[in-house]
């Protein structure tokens, strides 16, 4: 072997042994990431429950949809206890059935692929089900799809009953969460005035299916920003999903810079408006729980900004496909 050869082989070891570390450091920080948030459900004693209380220790939600356990009788097995009907007090004729996963957080949540939306509703995907099923006429005629919506699609499910949308998909990255959701649209099927499907769709797992690319009206997505390592394929694939004069709906909490810096990186694709006061209710609401101090609720973490998409003109999907 030349001299030159050996140089090669130690420079291509030296890139790989990079490489690896980086992928490593990539895993222990997208790790640490997933504890953080999942610690925030351990401590407000927040599981698959259902719970709608707010006047708890810590807070689990802004109380707009009701939760009541459907009754099953002591010998149904354990898939059978964990429905919910949804009631939104501000909507009298709305109701829909919802299952949860779990009660509580398993050391199986901290490995395998992100499963951050099997172990509570969280309260983005609350307001975001409250604030849509407020202005159903947006969605009249219109092909919907959610993202990261977890183990309940709450804002989907409830806008393929209450709302006149033509079709409406269910997706997370989380093949446990989109069986649930299968089962869910099941359920809720008999009901549903608009078309209803579920899907697993991971976001920066190769190009769109065909039959999802530019087909969409309305992206909608709750609490999903604070991925650092998902974040560049998630703005990409609502910019692969939307029609040219489409819009996408997002709600989240600051999370730290996380969210500004998802803001900072979608206006590279998007027209951007960003709103922290959208709502009477929801806004009086957030003032009231901050009143009770951050032990009980932290803005930070649970208060939900509104954030606006319009796609710019950007690269053919045929070229988009290539990434
Ligand atoms: C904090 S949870 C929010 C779930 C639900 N929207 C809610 O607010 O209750 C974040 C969701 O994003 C999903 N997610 C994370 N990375 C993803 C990816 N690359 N592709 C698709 N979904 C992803 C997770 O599976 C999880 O359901």
């Amino acid at each position: 072997m030349q001299m030159n050869e050996v140089n090669n082989l130690n420079e291509d070891d030296k890139i790989h042994g990079q490489k690896c570390k980086k992928r490593d450091q990539d895993a222990r920080q997208a790790a640490l990431q997933r504890w953080n948030i999942l610690r925030e459900v351990i401590l407000s004693g927040r599981g698959g429950g259902g719970d709608d209380s707010v006047s708890v220790r810590r807070f689990k939600s802004y109380g707009l949809l009701s939760t009541n356990k459907v009754t099953v009788d002591a010998d149904s097995p354990d898939t059978a206890r964990n429905w919910f009907i949804y009631t939104c007090p501000s909507q009298p004729d709305f109701s829909m059935q919802i299952r949860h996963l779990s009660d509580h957080v398993t050391p199986e949540a901290l490995r395998g692929f992100n499963n951050t939306g099997n172990v509570c509703v969280w309260p983005s995907e609350e307001v975001m089900t409250y604030y849509c099923l407020k202005h159903p006429d947006v969605f009249r005629n219109k092909c919907v799809i959610e993202l990261g919506g977890g183990m309940t699609c709450l804002t989907g499910v409830s806008l393929g009953l209450q709302s006149a949308a033509s079709y409406i998909e269910l997706t997370d990255g989380n093949e446990d969460s989109v069986s649930n959701l299968q089962v869910i649209v099941e359920r809720n099927l008999p009901k549903a005035k608009a078309e209803l499907s579920s899907k697993l769709l991971r976001w920066g797992s190769g190009p769109l299916d065909a039959d999802l690319a530019g087909k969409f009206d309305i992206v909608l997505c709750a609490d999903c920003l604070f991925f650092k390592e998902g974040r560049q394929d998630l703005i990409t694939t609502i910019h692969d999903l939307l029609k040219p004069d489409g819009e996408a709906w997002l709600f989240a909490p600051k999370r730290g810079e996380t969210f500004d810096e998802f803001v900072v990186q979608a206006r590279s694709q998007f027209l951007v408006t960003v709103q922290q006061i959208y709502d009477d209710q929801i806004w009086k609401l957030h003032t009231q729980m901050e009143s009770l101090g951050q032990d009980h609720y932290d803005a930070d973490i649970h208060y939900p900004w509104f954030i606006h998409l319009t796609p710019l003109p950007g690269p053919s999907r045929e070229d988009s496909s290539e990434r």
